[in-house]
């Protein structure tokens, strides 16, 4: 990933999350976290409209993934004795209303800044709860996460050197993410208990988080200095470029598109030079 763990690591000053005295709050939070993990239907989306083969393995591999992550949290609720629930209308907008509309918007928008913030929620968590079977669980899915969040940003990254027209793009629309986790931060810090030492420190680490994210953006390529320092004009540049090209791109959309099934005789995996194929590749089998 382009941020480690430690750069992704926030410092909770000790502060803990105890599955008895915090149960119906981590039953709240673990039922987010259900909703993002079943939005793993999408993959079957990405997957049809997969540029490439290494695109497509991809997506099959974290249907699968996900789809485990929303075992593992069914049997956090269980250990808690808390019951699955539906989700904030925020974290439901951040994680199916914004469904993007290509391939690139996909990688950047929920792969490397979405996924990145909830790999950094669930870090919150494992370096906060007094429970080891739960911390366990956990740490095994942040590991699938964090593959999850790596490919978004190469993906990303090499789609914004290609065409780099799609940065403002991509930016603008990145902005309006920031501006729902914002909204969603300010929501917790009304409706929860101000005495507690973990959600007091609450609107540090989403302060925290969103540092990151912009971090993250710098290195993918998508901005050069600081999104911080962008003025106004610019941000708002970006967010009407961003929905401009959406209403603009409209009839190209509605067009047949052409899918891995069309193109997969010139996918890099399949089109290799006689170099690139090894000495015991299926033609000398042949010979
Ligand atoms: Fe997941
Ligand atoms: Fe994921």
């Amino acid at each position: 990933m382009l941020l480690s763990r430690e750069e992704m690591t926030f410092d909770w000053r000790g502060a803990r999350l105890h599955p008895g005295r915090d149960r119906a709050l981590l039953g709240w939070v673990m039922n987010q976290f259900l909703y993002g993990e079943v939005t793993g239907i999408q993959c079957g989306h990405w997957l049809y409209a997969a540029p490439d083969l290494d695109a497509a393995r991809f997506f099959a591999r974290q249907a699968v993934e996900e789809f485990q992550h929303v075992d593992n949290f069914l049997r956090i609720l269980d250990l808690l004795g808390e019951k699955p629930a539906a989700p904030h209308a925020l974290v439901r907008f951040l994680s199916t209303g914004m469904m993007p509309a290509t391939f690139e918007e996909h990688v950047c928008l929920e792969m490397a800044m979405g996924e990145g913030f909830v790999l950094m929620a669930l870090y919150g968590v494992i370096d906060t709860i007094d429970h080891e079977g739960i911390r366990e669980i956990l740490l095994r899915a942040a590991r699938q996460e964090e593959r999850h969040v790596d490919f978004g940003e190469r993906r990303t990254a090499l789609a914004v050197r290609g065409r780099p027209a799609l940065r403002r793009r991509l930016l603008g629309l990145s902005l309006v993410s920031t501006w729902a986790v914002r909204r969603l931060g300010r929501f917790l810090q009304r409706k929860l208990p101000r005495d507690h030492p973990v959600l007091a420190r609450l609107p540090e680490f989403l302060e925290f988080a969103l540092d990151c994210g912009q971090l993250r953006q710098r290195r993918m390529g998508l901005v050069e200095g600081s999104v911080a320092d962008l003025s106004p004009w610019r941000k708002a540049a970006a967010i009407a470029a961003a929905y401009g090209t959406s209403l603009a791109a409209l009839p190209l959309r509605l067009l047949p598109r052409r899918r891995l099934t069309d193109t997969h005789l010139r996918d890099r995996e399949v089109a290799r030079t006689d170099e690139e194929q090894s000495g015991d590749g299926p033609l000398h089998i042949v010979r």
